[in-house]
């Protein structure tokens, strides 16, 4: 089946009293309805074969491009290949292991309350999710015969793209996605829900992305932009971890997820030896293969580049991190000179287990706030920023712990001797609302300027 046809189709206008009718070139592809997912098949799988190593070795490098670079006229054929790719795997039957259905299934399995090695909260986030993004695109590629066909990225970091990008909006096309919510209070997306640069900034993989080890710690990167993207789309599929890949818009976050890493390597920060860690997918013959996370590591070998890099505001090699103790329940800061002011603070796992099981935002303060306390424009007396979690089908099962780094330039500057936290929940509009109680987390530190 050709993927896309030009063809006549007969366009019937009125004009006052006059009906007119004639025929008009137009694009049938776009203005049919592409497959919908179903929902019985869209957490299970078929028993695999057993897997073969698959190694990524593309010939050649094609650049992903931004959502708002895919908009412009000069990129229309990028952004028709897109469109057809996503179509392809959508029209598939829900049963093909290569559909739309049984991609949502491959994330749902791995995010089931009953799977313990959850691919959110270890190291296998970040290859997990670029893993998956290569298979779809290898599929895709395929099906269309389209080889330099590549996934888009959504550049939420960029002021211009704080909203759904104007290519996945319209009804008529298969970016187009019915249960999503664009007028919910988190939109457009504010400076602080986006913000890459403390994770820019994180010196250890381990924080950034996570060990071998379930929760320990749990990857920073799930939290802040990861979650908030997500969640600004509450109620809404987007808004609900394990079925969020039923969204289009959900492989462009990604996209941009995926690039925050690269983004990350390319500042001058290092990726661990995976060691024997892998992933699984089917690749585009449905076999049953799996890729090693050392394999997954450069993205040229995947056949992709990135348009553009997120950058760090501040030179990283001015940047030193300093644990903070905890001495009888109380924080110690370790004294500075004079010059040594904190940037960003990082909190691993902090405990959240006995917050309200429905709430994903979690102020961070370093005095007490009142309930009701507003923190959206960052003036609040005391807020540091927030920690953040996505519900799964409305609850919290994978509650606890969460860790974070906050931007908290300019207000602890004066914190020398010991330091108490606090956190609260937030409701959509970022009020507390409850009493904020002592945080607890398994590690603290400062990265300084
Ligand atoms: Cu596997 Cu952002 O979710």
């Amino acid at each position: 089946m050709p993927v896309s046809r030009r063809d006549f189709i007969r366009q019937v206008v009125t004009v006052g009293p006059i009906t007119m009718a004639f025929w008009m070139e137009k694009d049938l592809l776009w203005a049919k309805e592409c497959g919908m997912p179903l929902a019985s098949a869209e957490c299970t799988l078929p028993t695999p074969k057993p897997p073969v190593r698959f190694i990524p070795n593309e010939p050649k490098v094609v650049t992903r491009y931004s959502a708002l670079e895919l908009a412009a006229p000069s990129r229309a054929t990028q952004l028709k290949q897109l469109r057809d790719g996503v179509c392809l795997l959508r029209d598939l039957p829900p049963t093909d292991v290569l559909s739309w259905t049984k991609l949502i299934a491959q994330h749902c399995i791995h995010c089931a309350p009953s799977n313990t090695d959850n691919i959110h909260y270890n190291w296998q986030f970040l290859p997990w999710h670029r893993g998956l993004l290569y298979f779809v695109e290898r599929a895709m590629r395929k099906l269309g015969k389209m080889d330099d066909m590549r996934l888009a990225y959504w550049d939420w970091d960029n002021k211009s793209s704080r909203t759904l990008p104007t290519i996945y909006a319209p009804k008529d096309q298969p970016l187009y996605w019915a249960n999503r919510n664009l007028t919910g209070p988190r939109w457009p997306l504010s400076d602080a829900a986006v913000n890459v640069q403390p994770l820019l900034a994180l010196p250890n993989f381990d924080i950034f992305g996570g060990t071998a080890k379930q929760r320990t710690p749990v990857p920073a990167t799930f939290s802040g932009p990861h979650a908030n993207v997500h969640n600004a789309f509450s109620p809404g599929d987007m808004a609900d971890l394990q079925y969020s890949p039923r969204d289009p818009v959900f492989y462009a976050h990604h996209g941009n997820i995926d690039r925050l890493w690269s983004s990350w390597v390319a500042a001058g920060h290092k990726n661990p030896d995976f060691g024997t860690a892998k992933v699984y997918f089917y690749d585009e013959n449905r076999v049953w293969s799996y890729v090693l996370f050392n394999d997954l590591r450069d993205e040229a070998k995947l056949g992709y580049n990135y348009s553009s890099l997120m950058k760090p505001t501040v030179k990283l090699s001015s940047l030193s991190n300093r644990p903070i103790v905890e001495k009888n329940g109380q924080l110690e800061v370790p004294p500075t000179k004079e010059s040594l002011l904190p940037k960003f603070l990082v909190l691993q796992n902090v405990h959240l287990e006995k917050q309200a099981a429905n709430a994903v935002d979690f102020g961070v303060f370093f005095t007490q706030p009142p309930v009701g306390t507003a923190t959206a424009n960052d003036k609040a007396n005391g807020f540091l920023g927030t920690v953040n979690r996505v519900l799964s089908s409305g609850h919290d099962h994978h509650a606890d712990p969460l860790s974070a780094v906050l931007e908290v330039d300019n207000k602890l500057d004066q914190v020398k001797g010991p330091l108490k936290l606090y956190v609260a929940p937030l409701d959509p509009t970022g009020k507390t609302t409850a009493a904020a109680a002592p945080l607890s987390a398994e590690a603290f530190s400062l990265i300084s300027e």
